[in-house]
């Protein structure tokens, strides 16, 4: 296959500034010596952006932020735009995260401004998707990540589009130990990739990688990343660990 094999961790709002050093180097250390068969990327609090990007070979790590502004610059008092974002050394930048829709009140119309601020200053956007138990019990899990692609991404144009990596999580899955079986994972990753084609094309589609989130560790990531249209995995609660995380890259 032609896209990229993706492996991003999302540290969320763990690590104090010399917690994430630590990890960031020690990971920058193990994948020196053994290069991993996928790429890695690490997404860090802001405040850990530079420094973490100064100390690590971000060839073999690409660093991520979490979130970035829906404006270019100015009066919006502890907000961080994603220029100053790819000013660090940062390549990818999470938006979209169901932590940030639920508990931030991240609307399709807000994070579209995100997504466009991001690729303007160059950024990689990591965009989340995903539907809630209530909506997968009443088998509407289709329609929701359709409304949340098409809401937010589906008006870019396809060199735009061509940028982005998409992750779907389903929030029933995230830090609470429940995985989506690998048939779920594929029958859904298949759904999206399908509705790429019919927007921008089979190339563009094949060429988007889609990543998995929601509970991935070490032992099941094998056998989600064996299915055609998983490209990878979102990882939160194993990415905190160097050797967790090892692992799931491992599982390429
Ligand atoms: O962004 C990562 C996801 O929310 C998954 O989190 O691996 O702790 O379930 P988790």
């Amino acid at each position: 296959k032609m896209r990229k094999n993706i492996v991003a961790g999302n540290w969320k709002m763990n690590m104090t500034l010399a917690e994430g050093m630590a990890l960031a180097n020690e990971l920058n250390e193990i994948l020196a010596k053994e290069k991993p068969n996928c790429d890695v990327v690490i997404g860090t609090p802001f405040i850990h952006l530079a420094s973490v990007a100064a100390a690590i070979d971000t060839n073999m790590i690409g660093v991520a932020a979490q979130n970035c502004a829906d404006k270019e610059s100015g009066a919006y008092t502890g907000e961080v735009s994603a220029a100053m974002v790819a000013s660090t050394g940062a390549k990818y930048v999470i938006l979209g995260h169901s932590e940030r829709r639920a508990y931030y009140h991240e609307t399709a119309e807000i994070l579209k401004e995100k997504v466009k601020l991001a690729l303007a200053n160059g950024l990689t956007p990591i965009f989340c998707i995903g539907e809630v138990l209530e909506e997968r019990e009443a088998g509407k899990q289709n329609e929701v990540v359709y409304s949340q692609l098409a809401g937010s991404l589906y008006d870019l144009s396809v060199e735009d589009f061509s940028k982005i990596v998409l992750a779907y999580e389903p929030v029933w899955a995230i830090g609470t130990g429940k995985t989506a079986t690998a048939e779920q994972a594929q029958e859904i990753h298949a759904y999206i990739r399908s509705t790429i084609v019919e927007k921008y094309g089979q190339e563009i589609a094949d060429n988007t990688s889609i990543l998995y989130g929601g509970s991935c560790k070490a032992s099941n990531a094998k056998e989600l990343f064996a299915n055609p249209d998983v490209d990878g995995g979102l990882i939160g609660g194993a990415s905190l660990k160097a050797a967790d995380f090892k692992g799931i890259i491992d599982a390429f």
